[in-house]
């Protein structure tokens, strides 16, 4: 190797932020803390309390609630096996493997082979602890040990059918055994809220439970302007009570009042019924078969959702289909009464409160958890990722995930999008500047020079202390740079004198105060 490329090798690595991750940064944080803070006072007044629930639960919570054919459970997940047992994982599809591989009884001995290893790479971490001695566990285990026993005595003229027979209960019993569980980062909060709702038996409180939330939320997209792989959601759920249109509309109104309060622009409402699991089935088939009809003319997406999901074909952006798509029936024609009249409802409900709304019959949603009422609002500056809260209602999922038969609606905001959509329109925060700036020189008035930080500090003033001496030139020069409005002189005469000089940088007038009248000065402003 030669010298360059050895010093080069020697250069550590400097990381990035993961594609699709990224840091924020001071003054932007202000921006996002003032956000953060509106949605605490807003989502108060409207009676909601903050739950925070885990950024990692069980795959299967989201798996069920989403659904597994949405995009965001089949393809975007962020999902491990949660245990310390690799070791015994290797060792178990080894054995699957052998099975596989060796399927005649003259060679059983593999397949003994790699149980035997298996068996005591399993006793040793039961014996450590790692492993728990589950009833499960230890009736699969003395399974499998009965199972090499047998496998031990199989001859060459055994018979094969007894020998696959058994092979097959040695691979049905080390798949079903588990050791871990499967985990993924939360791709969105709602599912995690309704499991918190029938852990913490919430049905016992007065109904219906109100429930935000904020904080980082993952999906594996492309990320693009709008689109992170780690993003941020501030979210809401009603869950339990009724299902009166009352609810969704306040629900709504939230959303729209906490984003009059940040002056956000652009906004936009769409609103939209997707029915319930009576009259839902009914216009999915009818949109099925109308789509099969035109096929041929659709993108291979859309083709693969007439079978999965045809409702997502609604959602569609490419410009080739939305002319076939214009002509497709709309659900508002096949709703249900009682669908037709919750939605009725929900327009004049919206309409007491002055929420402006528009009709969207394309809005479907891509979570499979929504049944009636669904929104989306979008805002200005966004580009094509312009959503910029989407929520509705999903009465029936806490039952499906194991809880009462109740009610749930709610939303979830893109923090990082709301944000982007407010700096496009130019609410930037303010540099963060600080409010003093001591200079100080000699090592009496270093002495005052800490005493009259905290003092200031405690007034809940922000200070900048330098902490080795300075010329005060240089101090000036520093304090200017870093936005600061004043700057307290200290050196040894105005200790001495107990009178400090203040400094306003703006108009570089000067001042001298005692102490006491210092802050009282600073106070006043
Ligand atoms: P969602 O439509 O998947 O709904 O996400 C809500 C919002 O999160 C979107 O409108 C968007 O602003 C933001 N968002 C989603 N993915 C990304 C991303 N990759 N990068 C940046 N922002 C993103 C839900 O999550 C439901 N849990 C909402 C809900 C609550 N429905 C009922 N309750």
């Amino acid at each position: 190797m030669s010298e360059g490329a050895a010093k080069k090798e020697d250069k550590p690595r400097k990381f990035q932020a993961i594609r699709g991750t990224r840091d924020l940064l001071p003054p932007e944080t202000t921006l996002w803390n003032r956000v953060e803070q509106t949605a605490h006072s807003v989502f108060a007044t409207f009676g909601f309390g903050e739950i925070r629930v885990p950024v990692f639960e069980p795959t299967e919570l989201f798996a069920r609630s989403i659904g597994l054919n949405t995009d965001v459970v089949s393809k975007e997940m962020y999902t491990f096996a949660d245990h310390d047992l690799q070791g015994l994982d290797i060792s178990c599809s080894q054995v699957i493997r052998m099975i596989d591989m060796f399927s005649s009884p003259g060679q059983a001995q593999y397949v003994v082979t790699a149980l035997n290893h298996f068996l005591a790479a399993a006793n040793q971490e039961i014996v450590r602890g790692n492993l728990s001695r589950t009833p499960e566990v230890v009736i699969a285990m003395q399974r499998l040990e009965e199972d090499m026993l047998f496998l031990s005595g199989v001859q060459a003229t055994t018979p094969s059918a007894e020998f696959s027979y058994r092979t097959n209960e040695i691979r049905l019993t080390l798949e079903a055994m588990q050791w871990g569980i499967d985990v993924a980062l939360r791709p969105e909060a709602t599912a995690s809220v309704c499991r918190a709702y029938i852990e913490h038996n919430m049905q016992q409180l007065p109904q219906p439970v109100k429930l935000y939330y904020m904080g980082p939320m993952f999906r594996r997209e492309r990320p693009q302007k709008g689109r992170y792989r780690q993003f941020y959601q501030i979210g809401a759920e009603i869950l339990g009570g009724t299902d009166s249109p009352a609810i969704d509309a306040e629900v709504i109104e939230m959303v729209m009042t906490f984003f009059d309060k940040l002056e956000l622009q652009g906004v936009q409402l769409d609103i939209n019924s997707i029915g319930c699991r009576d009259c839902r089935p009914k216009y999915v088939e009818l949109l099925r078969a109308e789509l099969l009809k035109v096929k041929d003319k659709l993108g291979p997406d859309s083709q693969r959702r007439i079978e999965t999901n045809p409702l997502r074909v609604l959602d569609s952006k490419l410009e080739s289909e939305q002319k076939i798509i214009e002509k497709l029936p709309h659900i508002a024609d096949h709703l249900c009464n009682d669908c037709a009249t919750h939605y009725a409802a929900v327009k004049r409900q919206l309409e007491l409160r002055g929420v402006i709304y528009r009709e969207n019959w394309r809005l479907v949603r891509g979570l499979d958890y929504y049944m009636r009422t669904t929104f989306e609002i979008t805002a200005a500056g966004l580009g094509s990722q312009n959503a910029v809260c989407g929520g509705g209602r999903y009465d029936g999922l806490v039952e499906l995930l194991g809880g009462p038969s109740i009610k749930g609606i709610g939303f979830a905001i893109g923090e990082d999008r709301l944000i982007l959509s407010l700096q496009e329109s130019g609410k930037l925060p303010a540099q963060q500047g600080r409010d003093v700036y001591i200079a100080w020189m000699g090592e009496k008035a270093h002495a005052t020079a800490i005493r009259a930080a905290k003092d200031l500090r405690n007034a809940g003033f922000s200070v900048e202390l330098p902490p080795v001496e300075q010329k005060f030139g240089k101090a000036l020069g520093q304090a200017d740079k870093l936005g600061a409005r004043f700057a307290l002189i200290l050196g040894d005469n105005e200790v001495a004198e107990g009178l400090w000089t203040l400094k306003t940088l703006a108009d570089g007038s000067q001042q001298k105060l005692t102490e006491p009248d210092l802050l009282d000065f600073l106070r006043k402003l």
